[in-house]
This record gives structure tokens, sequence and C-alpha cells, in this order.
């Protein structure tokens, strides 16, 4: 495997598009505006991107609600459709070494995780999507009287998509092909982090025959593009991805237009590990679990409950492994930790190290920036925790993980359960009952037992309580951009 890699990654990452997609064509923002994206790695500036806001998102959602009324998506044959999203991702994957090497440019996640998880669940979201084009059907249902009565599913219209950095190309695939094979059209933001590989997956959409306008791209910031996007009147929904407190924004603003919400959030999830686990592959799945894409994961398993008996012994395997991660160039493929996104995100992680320590937690690995170039922070463990540190309670977003010794079932249930965040959490026992009891128990929009961040395009995705509203994937991330209407025919 790592010799496959070292032979693609030959491949030098290229900046083809910077500008604003708008009905088919590459133009300049109407301010003229740009702004720069970085290479976290280095501090360098990559390239300068056209600045969208609110002219720019006014003319993208025109032309997205040209190309749904006027029909050449919404009104295609629903399997011609299909056709075009199968056809996308064959282009991705074509270009695969090459969008993976932009990725790990822009936003500093190791090009092996490109090239191994990022990239193959793109193009496996486009093709379960593409699957469903010709099978999102109605019911009938016999209600009183002689009439017909049946449902349709109907695309919901111009969406509004606004999208994190940690992920950049996999949200763009978890955001359009939902859409895409609904019938609706897109307007998406993706972050001012990470603009590059979404410009580049927009030209190769035009390249596999989607008609203009069904697609829309706007790099810019939250405040003024995302904002004008949320607010606008004629965009049926929102689907963000990012921030619990930007979602609260997104939520006010969207509130004079009803606009659909769909939210996936944060977490501060609960992994936890019992004494009659395989303790190797709990202590593999910990790692991780949070150290997997520098920690810059919504799912990240950033409590990890570890049950007294076999605590010791678990930390001390623990830490071996996180110290001995390998931070460096994003771009060599020994590399299996990049830098943190941006300055912004290294301060933040490293101002919660500060907490821990203040708080009295025990550093046993890492707890510094790594070097001075470039955002890297290593990899941190804080032992024992306790419910109450800033370090247990809030999203840290980076490669810091807090331990916390457990004793009980009941106790460490009610521990797990103690946040007003719900996305994921991981269970480790050889006790299948155990298993169940907890699953059932856990309040979390996804449980994992005896693995970590598995996904799937078809396995729902979503947060309980402030972790989201809705799912992505599967059969109920397709719904969420659909109309339900009832038809009912009298017989009479
Ligand atoms: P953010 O939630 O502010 O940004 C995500 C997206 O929302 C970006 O495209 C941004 O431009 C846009 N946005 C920001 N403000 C907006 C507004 N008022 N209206 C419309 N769109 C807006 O997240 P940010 O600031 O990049 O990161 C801050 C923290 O958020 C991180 O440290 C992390 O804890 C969390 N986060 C969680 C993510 C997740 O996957 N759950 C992803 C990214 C960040
Ligand atoms: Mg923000």
């Amino acid at each position: 495997m790592a010799t496959d890699i070292l032979d693609t990654v030959a491949v030098a990452p290229r900046i083809r598009q910077t500008q604003l997609l708008i009905d088919g064509e590459w133009r300049d923002a109407v301010s003229g505006k740009t702004f720069e994206t970085v290479n976290p790695a280095t501090e360098e500036v990559i390239a300068n991107v056209a600045e969208g806001d609110a002219a720019d998102i006014d003319l993208a959602v025109k032309a997205a609600r040209n190309a749904f009324e006027s029909g050449p998506w919404s009104k295609m044959d629903a399997r011609d459709r299909g056709q075009l999203i199968y056809r996308l991702a064959d282009l991705v994957e074509k270009n695969i070494e090459e969008l993976a090497a932009l990725e790990s440019l822009d936003n500093g996640k190791p090009i092996r995780d490109s090239l191994a998880a990022d990239l193959p669940l793109v193009i496996d979201c486009l093709r379960y999507y593409a699957g469903w084009s010709d099978k999102i059907e109605g019911t009938t249902i016999p209600i009183r009287g002689n009439h017909f009565c049946y449902t349709r599913r109907e695309p919901l219209g111009v969406a509004g998509q606004i999208i994190p950095w940690n992920f950049p190309l996999l949200m763009v695939a978890w955001k359009w092909a939902p859409a895409l094979t609904a019938g609706c059209t897109i307007v998406m933001k993706p972050a001012e982090q990470t603009p590059l590989s979404c410009l580049r997956m927009a030209e190769l959409a035009m390249e596999a025959g989607i008609p203009p306008g069904v697609i829309n791209v706007i790099p810019g910031y939250g405040p003024t593009a995302g904002a004008s996007l949320v607010k606008h009147p004629d965009v049926d929904k929102i689907a963000f991805t990012g921030e619990d407190a930007t979602a609260k924004i997104i939520m006010a603003d969207a509130a004079a237009t009803l606009k659909r919400l769909t939210f996936e959030l944060g977490g501060k999830s609960p992994n936890i590990v019992f004494a009659d686990s395989d303790l190797d592959a709990a202590v593999a799945g910990a790692e991780f679990g949070l150290f997997f894409n520098q920690g810059q994961c919504c799912c990240a398993g950033s409590r990890l409950f570890v049950e007294e008996s076999v605590h010791k012994e678990f930390v001390a395997k623990l830490v071996e492994r996180a110290a001995s991660r390998k931070l460096g160039d994003p771009l060599n493929p020994e590399t299996t930790q990049g830098p943190q996104v941006d300055h912004a995100q290294m301060e933040k992680i490293l101002s919660y190290i500060q907490k821990g320590n203040a708080a009295g937690a025990h550093c046993v690995t890492g707890g510094t920036r790594f070097g001075d170039k470039g955002y890297f922070v290593e990899p941190t463990i804080f032992d024992y925790v306790t419910d109450d540190m800033p370090i247990a309670t809030d999203e840290i977003f980076g490669p810091v993980l807090s331990i916390l010794p457990f004793k009980s079932i009941d106790e460490v249930v009610n521990r797990a359960n103690n946040t007003h965040f719900g996305l994921a959490a991981a269970i480790w026992t050889s006790d299948v009952k155990k298993a169940h009891h907890l699953a059932n128990r856990i309040k979390a929009g996804t449980v994992w037992v005896n693995c970590y961040d598995v996904f799937d395009a078809a396995a729902p995705f979503g947060g309980f309580k402030q972790s989201g509203i809705g799912r992505e994937l599967g059969a109920a991330g397709l719904a969420n951009y659909t109309e339900l209407k009832t038809v009912t025919m009298s017989l009479d």
C-alpha cells in the first residue's frame, strides 16, 4: 500500500481554477475582490481566489433558479440525470491523484489520507446517489372514501450549501450528490480556507455535461457570501456543515424566509473502552478516532472513557502510538499528521492545551506546537481529565485527546451523555449484550462498536441534540432534498 501511494504522488498539485462559477461560466467577483488561500504546511500563499459576496450570490441564485424552473435538470429523465452523476464520479476517479494532491496542498491533510480515504469516499458517494436517481418513489395510500391518493417526491428547488474546510471535497460530494440526484440545483459556498478542490470539482462537473446553472460555486467568507445565501428569498434550503455557533446564526438568518435547514455540526464524542475489549484494537481505534485528519473531525472521539482496571496499561500503549505519528510535509507519503488548517485553528488548539494544564489534567504526551513554520501541533494526550474541564466539554477540533477513567456501566453512560452534543460514540467490548445495551442508551446519531470512523454513503450520518438537524447520506439524506406532495383524486 505504501509503495502504491509513493508511486502515485508523483503528481504535483496544479491550480487550474480560482474564479467563481455562475451559470456555467467562470468569472471574477462583481466587486473584483480576491482573497488568499494559504498552504498551512508552509504558511505561503497558494493562490488568490475570487471573493464572492451578496452581488455574486444573487447572480448565482438567479442562475440556479432558472436552471431549476426551465428544467434541464429537474425535468430531465431521472435515469439520464443519474448517468451524468456517474460520469462525474468517473472523471473524479480519472483525476484522483491530482485532486488528492490539491486537497492536501490547500487543507494540509496527508496525501496518504486524501488518496486512501477522502477521494475514494467522494467517488463512492457520487456513485451511490447516482444509483438512486431513478428509484425516488412515492406511495399509494388507502384513504377513506372513493379516492385515489398517492405521493410524489419532487425536487426541493434551489439548494444553498455551505461547507467547512476539514474534508473539503468529501463535503462537496455529501452535498452535491443527493441534491443532484433529487433534481435540485445548487449554489455552494466552500470554506474560505479551502476553496481550490471544490472549484476543480466544479470544472469536472461541467466536463461531465451537467448543464450550466445546475451547480454554481461562490467562494468567499461566511458573514458576507454565506449570510447572503442564507438570507436570499429565492433559496429553498440551506445545508450547512460547521460549527454549532454558526448554525445558530444561520437558523436566525433563515427564519425570515422559513428555509428548510439541515445541519451537521460538531461533537465531543465519547469513545468507551471496556476492560473486556481487544485492547490493542481499542488502542488503535482510539488513536485513529481522534488523531485522524489532525483531529479536525466533527465526530472525533475526543472523550476517551477507559475502564479503570485497564486504564494504566491502555494509556501507556496509546501514548507510544501517538508519539510515533509522523508529522511533516503533507505531500510526503510517509507523513501521517499534517498541519492544522490555519493559524486561528492552531491558536485555538494551543489555548485549549493551556486550559488543560491550568485545570490540572496530566499532559502525558505532546502539548506544544511542532516546529515554527506551518500550523503543526504535536499529538497531545491529557490523562485524568474530569467531566467539567474545558478540554472535556468543548470541541477543540485538533490533536488533543482527553482520557477519563470510569468504573461502571451506568456511570459511563451518564457521563457520556452529559453533553449538549450527540454526534457519534464508540464502544469497545467483547460482550455483545453490553454493546447492544450501550448502543441503545447512548444519545448519538452514530454508534460504532469495535470500530471507529466507519463511513459509508448508504449509512445515514448526523447528530442528536446540538450536533445537528436531519441526516446526510443514505435514503434519509436524499429525502432532505425533496418535497413530499400528496395527490388525492376523486374516483366518483
Ligand atoms: P464555521 O462554522 O464558521 O465555518 C463553516 C462554514 O460556514 C464556512 O464555509 C464559513 O465561511 C461559513 N460561515 C461562517 N459564518 C457564516 C455565517 N454567518 N453565515 C453563513 N455561513 C457562514 O467554522 P470555522 O469558523 O471554520 O471553525 C470554527 C470551529 O468550528 C472549529 O474550531 C470547529 O470546532 C468547528 N467546526 C466544525 C466542523 C464540523 O465538521 N462539525 C467543521 C468546521 C469547523
Ligand atoms: Mg467561523
